[in-house]
């Protein structure tokens, strides 16, 4: 390789188009989110001066992607977008059958409503949203390896399920009473940790003892594939296409939202190999997604998602955007930040019982972080700990227990930001960091009517002393 290029890792692309960034008073910062209630989703995006709520649709799409949207075939059957689409994802993916979603909670809703049955155990590393599985009557069970519990390792595949524990699940529940067995790749809730294939195979092996299929949750399937390349041995010399190729060989079918790998701003799909299967849930399609050649997308946006795929596969791309994490992670744990370790493909997770010790957990560590980071320079970070993920009572919203981790992520749109904005990042969180002792508790003021989706719909106030 370039001596250079290695060492400095410039963006391996240019800026044709902009979108002006203005950062406003700490006054006025201050000001607006006490107007939203401490709730940063509610923040107007033009107050935020980096987003890095979500990596989920915030893709800058390449000029590549951009002129495939001028030939859009907006037919309601059959259109000729949907086609190319399909082909991409088959080719890619190697499944038999593609259905197309909205984005990936649409493409949940149509596998999870045709496989799962109420009171069904289903398996996950670690299922990513509490919602789409509990809605079908199904529950949730996370298998993720120990080492993934924890925050500092140098472990690799921090991803990995428990394979001995999802057979203890299988058998102390019976094969009957689980619809699949999921594996999220890459495993968002612990940081965007990867997932092995030896893994992989070793879930698929002992799934098919038990004639149980595996599922993928397959949001962040290229940046899973390039972790196995630099860091499994083996796979140094495979392109990522055929990484992405055989992971999936190790599952039967997947739920994706191409909101992230996808490199677009809007989409998703299920990819299923059984026929009956595809046939039961092109009915469900159908009914809440849209007809079986669009599913929600546009003609257009079905032809930049097919370049987008083609795109993630390139290698470089996928070494700048871990690259891009690791760099913020370096520059925090630099000031001493705990974060979690490694960073993982698409941001950097804070530690927030160590950020902020003197903070109890019921009153939200993690959200007097983001506020501060939010007041201190603008940022916009997520919750993703004891706000988030409890388990509540559904009439008081009261907690009943806490998440194992308890965290806020900083995650990275794809191709949006630059090396020196990440800096900025690095500098206010560790401005934060040194004035720990002065972040305070908060409560929640308002719950909204399904009490686990306060996170995204309720209002908190700090705790005055
Ligand atoms: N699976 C994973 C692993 C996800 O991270 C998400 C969304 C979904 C499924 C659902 O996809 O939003 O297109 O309906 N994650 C976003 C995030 C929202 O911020 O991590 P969706």
């Amino acid at each position: 390789m370039d001596k250079f290029f290695d060492k400095i890792k410039p963006e391996p692309f240019k800026i044709n188009s902009i979108s002006p960034l203005k950062l406003i008073s700490r006054e006025e910062r201050e000001k607006i989110i006490k107007e939203e209630n401490y709730n940063v989703f509610k923040i107007k995006s033009q107050n935020v001066f980096i987003d890095l709520l979500t990596d989920s649709g915030t893709t800058a799409m390449s000029n590549a992607q951009w002129s495939a949207m001028m030939v859009g075939d907006e037919a309601y059957g059959s259109a000729k977008s949907w086609f190319k689409l399909e082909n991409t994802l088959k080719d890619i993916f190697g499944y038999n059958h593609i259905l197309p979603a909205h984005q990936g909670r649409g493409a949940e809703k149509i596998l999870f409503s045709v496989m799962i049955k109420p009171g069904q155990y289903v398996p996950n590393n670690m299922h990513f949203s509490p919602d789409r599985i509990q809605n079908t009557g199904g529950i949730m069970v996370n298998l993720v390896c120990e080492e993934g519990k924890k925050i500092q390792s140098d472990y690799p595949f921090k991803g990995n399920m428990d394979c001995d524990k999802l057979e203890d699940l299988i058998k102390k529940v019976g094969p009957s009473s689980i619809p699949f067995v999921e594996v999220t790749v890459t495993c968002n809730n612990n940081g965007g940790q990867p997932v092995s294939m030896s893994n992989l195979k070793n879930i698929k092996k002992i799934a098919s003892k038990y004639n149980l299929k595996v599922i993928l949750d397959a949001a962040r399937i290229a940046e899973n594939a390039y972790f196995i390349k630099v860091r499994e041995t083996g796979y140094k010399d495979k392109t990522i296409k055929e990484i992405i190729k055989e992971i999936c060989s190790h599952s039967d079918g997947c739920v994706a939202s191409s909101k992230k790998d996808g490199m677009v701003n809007i989409g998703g799909f299920v990819g299923i190999n059984d026929d009956d299967l595809y046939e039961q849930m092109q009915s469900i399609c159908l009914m809440w997604e849209g007809f079986i050649t669009y599913g929600g997308m546009a003609g257009r946006d079905m032809e930049a998602l097919s370049v987008g795929y083609q795109e993630v596969c390139d290698f470089n791309y996928l070494k700048y955007r871990a690259e891009q994490s690791k760099y913020l992670g370096d520059q925090m744990q630099k000031k001493g930040i705990p974060i979690i370790t490694p960073t993982g493909g698409h941001g950097v997770w804070i530690d927030s019982k160590k950020f902020a010790p003197h903070i109890p957990p019921e009153q939200y560590p993690g959200v007097a972080i983001t506020t501060a980071l939010y007041i201190e320079g603008g940022i916009r970070a997520c919750e993703l700990g004891n706000l988030a993920f409890s388990k509540r009572d559904n009439e008081t919203g009261e907690i009943i227990s806490l998440p194992e981790l308890d965290l806020v992520r900083l995650a990275i749109p794809r191709r949006v930001y630059t090396f020196r904005h990440l800096e900025y990042v690095a500098a206010i969180a560790g401005e934060v960091f040194r004035n720990c002792k002065k972040l305070r508790g908060f409560k929640v003021k308002k719950y909204p009517t399904i009490k686990y989706r306060t996170l995204f719909l309720g209002e908190l106030s700090p705790i005055e002393e």
